[in-house]
């Protein structure tokens, strides 16, 4: 890599066509934005600079590029006059920064498939043709739109002619701009005043630089690349579905090649900041979103949506949706568990069917098997909380936490009124309502005495199948009605 890089990134344009009020680098792909996996890529060049020119919406552009890259430098494009003016707003600040010689490469930030590989060989073919300007090219079958490489016979780039001023034998040619280009500083710096917009849209062309250099007499260079997917700019939403098909096919595509088996490639989405061990197995319908990390022999689906959260080694994951949480080593999840921020769950813990949790710490080993919501809860290891319950953790004003101890096991259709805290080794029973504190090794209960009011029902529901029902039983075996408690006095 030359010493002195600097990238321009390309990033003022309003993107109309997206018919959104979202600025279009700023689309998500993949769990990026287009504009960060461009800027992923460029990374990968390890330049001196980056500069990004932002306009249209450059209050919510500008921060973004520089979360992502805090020390990429601004260059604001108050409007915009065309590709050869942007770069020279670009320039303006690299100059004032003091570089007139190295490398110049120009991206734009709308082609999310780029990657670092593509535009590292890129810039070594620059440099070891020592061309004032390289193009990077693609050969397509449809160049409508596109700037075209003008050739002479012996194969020399002559220009780049764009689409609305081709003549019809220009039109013919399908070797392309990309769009990315590199250049001698010290040329392009010399070129830029130099550019007009006596031209069919009326703007300025960066891609008239490449006739410039050839009347200087210095050389140009085009370099087609075999993979011209990776530079297709997304102009709209149709285009932006298929970047993304495309994207997470490619991502797919390299997690198998790596040790992951994925039963249904076509129906599995993986983002790009998602990382898998080997011997990991994701059935049909999985979404692995966001910093989703899944630990060696898991098996995540079928059906499952994971954003942001980390998988243990070993664990399972069934139908299940889960945000920012954690799941411990061999633990079990789902079916049908909804894992909200803040879940964690030790290793071999579970979580079972129809299970709602958020900011919930459960143990090692604990298990939630069914039918529970698990809110603001820390539940110790190798507890077992009974099928039903809820932790009922909200007031109305405010939300309290509960504990649960060690190897507690609670009954079933429990409610937990937080703040509370069950002692380690307790236990509650069925139906029981927690108020107060439980002491470590007692049993709970709060639901009264069963009592049964004998007769009830044929006093009070005559006529009915249930009252027959209970003739007919009471006929082959008579209950002692004597001490029966009288069915009216409550
Ligand atoms: C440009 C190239 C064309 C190439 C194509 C590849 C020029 C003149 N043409 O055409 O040869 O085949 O890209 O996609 O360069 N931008 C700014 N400020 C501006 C104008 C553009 O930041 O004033 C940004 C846009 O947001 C966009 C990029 O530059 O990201 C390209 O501009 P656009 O107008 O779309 O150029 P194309 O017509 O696509
Ligand atoms: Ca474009």
């Amino acid at each position: 890599m030359p010493r002195d890089l600097t990238v321009i990134v390309l990033a003022a344009g309003g993107g109309t066509r997206m018919k959104s009020k979202t600025m279009k680098v700023l689309h998500p792909v993949g769990g990026r934005s287009m504009v960060g996996h461009v800027l992923h890529a460029v990374l990968a060049t390890d330049p001196n600079r980056i500069v990004a020119v932002v306009g249209h919406q450059r209050e919510q552009v500008g921060p973004h590029i520089q979360q992502l890259v805090p020390d990429a430098v601004l260059a604001v494009q108050e409007e915009q006059l065309g590709t050869g003016h942007a770069v020279r707003v670009a320039m303006d600040v690299v100059g004032a920064s003091g570089q007139t010689t190295g490398t110049v490469v120009v991206a734009t930030g709308d082609t999310p498939l780029l990657t670092g590989d593509t535009l590292r060989e890129f810039v070594h073919e620059h440099l070891a043709s020592q061309a004032a300007v390289s193009i990077l090219s693609g050969v397509v079958d449809n160049p409508f739109g596109l700037g075209r490489v003008v050739r002479n016979d012996e194969g020399d780039v002559l220009a780049i002619v764009e689409e609305k001023d081709a003549s019809d034998v220009t039109r013919e040619i399908h070797e392309i701009n990309s769009g990315i280009l590199a250049f001698d500083a010290a040329f392009l710096t010399d070129a830029l005043p130099r550019i007009g917009n006596d031209n069919a849209k009326g703007e300025f062309y960066l891609t008239d630089a490449i006739g410039l250099a050839r009347g200087d007499g210095l050389t140009v260079s085009a370099h087609p690349t075999d993979d011209v997917v990776q530079t297709e700019g997304v102009n709209d939403r149709a285009q932006l579905a298929r970047a993304g098909a495309e994207l997470n096919r490619r991502i797919v595509e390299r997690w198998m090649r790596a040790g992951v088996s994925v039963m249904d490639p076509a129906t599995t989405w993986i983002d790009a900041d998602v990382v898998l061990a080997e011997d990991v197995t994701i059935l049909p319908g999985t979404q692995l979103l966001g910093a989703t990390v899944v630990g060696e022999d898991a098996v995540v689906g079928p059906d499952t949506t994971l954003k942001d959260t980390e998988v243990g080694a070993g664990a399972r994951v069934v139908r299940t949706h889960g945000e920012l949480a954690v799941i411990g080593a061999g633990a079990t999840v789902g079916p049908w568990s909804y894992l909200r921020p803040g879940t964690r769950l030790g290793a071999r813990g579970k979580i079972g069917a129809f299970v709602e949790t958020k900011n919930a710490v459960i143990g090692e080993g604990a298990k939630v098997p069914h039918l529970s919501y698990v809110g603001d809860a820390e539940i110790g290891e190798g507890a077992n909380i009974g099928a039903g319950t809820i932790f009922a953790n909200y007031d109305g004003v405010a939300k309290h936490r509960t504990t649960v101890g060690r190897h507690a096991k609670t009954g079933s259709n429990n409610t937990f009124v937080a703040p509370v805290a069950i002692g380690d080794g307790a236990g509650t029973g069925a139906g029981t309502v927690v108020r107060r504190d439980v002491p470590p090794g007692a049993l709970a209960v709060s639901a009264g005495p069963q009592r049964d009011l004998e007769g009830w029902t044929l006093a009070r529901r005559p006529g009915t199948d249930q009252a027959s029902a209970a003739a007919e039983a009471l006929a082959e075996s008579p209950a002692a009605v004597d001490h029966a408690d009288d069915p009216t006095d409550d």
